[in-house]
């Protein structure tokens, strides 16, 4: 038996590629296994939306290095972004890599291993295509498990100046939506009950497609297949969220209230600079029209410090929008220069001790108001979709709120899978605590 260590960093496309390429592996005989000591196969997806992502790559690598060393029939290969924007160049940091694979061939790694296994190393595929064969791989959920991710688009449209996501995944394409259906209705009928649809830019589905079912057209359809509870989406870009859009999170039983809307800046001469193509006011009215339309809708973001030109009022702007928003959470970085990018010419760097400074000024204000949105729960009720054993305790298990908030509550493995009503007791920082609620467990 032959065992297949899979290492993933960066978003959840590339979780969702990781899970293809443990399927494909496990096709062709291997057994997937948490134990990087015991792979005869290593493989390390990996990301390059900033440098702290990509040094935890190269530093995983190296650590195989000493592994293959030890065991030099160990086959090692890279996949994911940072595979995408290093190419061959990867061989001449890391001479102990068999493959690198690039975000459009990750079908195409049984074929490189057993290449590998065959002639030897220095195997590389970065090409982007017209249709990558990784586009329609379905991932078969591994048994047991209740939601899954479904790839809707690939690549990317948008030119943000920060970013290297385009670059590395190619131009944004839509799948067809009789495609994504039946990939949904499949995982529907192995246990599935929540399904996230995929994309950078899930808003614009459609626009490359010549039938019109744009992205509202499709949530109704993806909502509407048997055995499907919960939809949910990322990544939404704020210019696109659709006054149809925001009807559906109202008219899809299905779609779960929560909705990730990546800030960026509070400051309009920032996302100007950033080419977000809205201002700070336009993003409010898009989180009222919202709210308008359900009040209790949870909403994250993501916030960058330290872009080049952020003066301190142009932070304090951000600093005034998260108080105005009040989010239910944020994920707060500090600016990363990317190669290629347009940002990468600016002027105007922010010293790293100011960035240091504003993330940790930030990140207290977010902690302050996602404890009070979790503490704003409690003595509440809520659907819990129960995922399993909780991590914390072997008496409690663990799943999600419809607003994607966990919930741990003493309860038995039985209950992984099912929708069970719970009332919140505790709101903690990451957290909340509760207590099931006799009868109304759905199977
Ligand atoms: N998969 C994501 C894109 C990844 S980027 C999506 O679907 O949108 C995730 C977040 O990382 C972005 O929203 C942005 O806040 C941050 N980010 C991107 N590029 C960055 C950079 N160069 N420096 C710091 N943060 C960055
Ligand atoms: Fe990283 Fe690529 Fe996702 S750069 S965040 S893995 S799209």
């Amino acid at each position: 038996m032959k065992y297949c260590y899979i290492h993933t960093f960066g978003c959840q496309m590339n979780v969702r590629d990781s899970q293809q390429v443990a399927d494909l592996m496990e096709k062709e005989g291997y057994l997937v296994t948490d134990d990087l000591k015991a792979a005869d196969l290593v493989i390390v997806n990996t990301c390059s939306v900033r440098e702290k992502a990509e040094q935890k790559a190269h530093s995983l690598i190296g650590r195989v290095r000493r592994l293959k060393a030890a065991k030099p029939e160990l086959v090692v290969g890279v996949m994911g972004c940072l595979a995408q924007q290093w190419g061959k160049r990867f061989f001449d940091r890391s001479p102990h890599l068999d493959f690198v694979c690039g975000t459009h061939s990750s079908d195409r790694i049984p074929d490189m291993v057993r290449k590998v296994r065959e002639n030897g190393g220095n195997l590389e595929d970065t090409v982007l295509r017209e249709h990558p064969g990784s586009f329609n791989l379905r991932v078969p959920s591994s048994p047991g498990s209740v939601a899954a991710y479904v790839t809707i688009r690939q690549g990317r449209d948008n030119y943000c100046a920060y970013c290297i996501v385009p670059f590395v995944r190619g131009r944004e394409k839509s799948r067809l939506p009789g495609d994504i259906v039946d990939e949904v209705a499949g995982l529907a009928v192995r246990g599935v009950k929540e399904v996230t649809l995929l994309g950078q830019n899930v808003n614009s589905y459609g626009n490359t497609l010549d039938n019109k079912v744009d992205f509202p057209a499709l949530l109704k359809l993806v909502g509407a297949v048997e055995g499907i509870e919960r939809v949910r989406f990322t990544t939404s870009h704020p210019k696109d969220l659709s006054e149809s859009l925001m009807d559906s999170f109202v008219e899809i039983d299905a779609l779960c209230e929560h909705i990730h809307l990546p800030l960026q800046s509070g400051s309009d001469y920032i996302l100007k600079r950033m080419k977000r193509v809205y201002t700070s006011e336009e993003y409010l009215e898009k989180i009222r029209g919202l709210r308008r339309r359900v009040p209790s809708i949870s909403i994250t973001t993501d916030i960058i410090v330290g872009f080049p030109g952020e003066s301190d009022s142009d932070f304090e702007k951000t600093i005034d929008l998260m108080e105005k928003v009040r989010f239910d959470n944020a994920f707060s970085f500090k600016y990363s220069h990317r190669p290629g990018t347009a940002a990468e010419s600016y002027d105007g760097e922010v010293e790293e001790s100011v960035k240091s400074r504003r993330l940790a000024i930030l990140q207290k204000l977010q902690a302050e108001h996602t404890l009070e949105k979790n503490r704003a729960m409690e003595g509440g009720e809520q659907e819990v979709l129960v995922e399993g054993i909780s991590k914390g305790s072997r008496d409690d298990v663990s799943g999600r709120t419809r607003s994607n908030k966990i919930v741990n509550f003493s309860g038995e493995s039985i209950l992984a899978g099912r929708l069970v009503p719970v009332k919140i007791v505790r709101g903690y920082a990451h957290s909340l605590r509760g207590e099931m609620l006799q009868g109304g467990v759905k199977e």
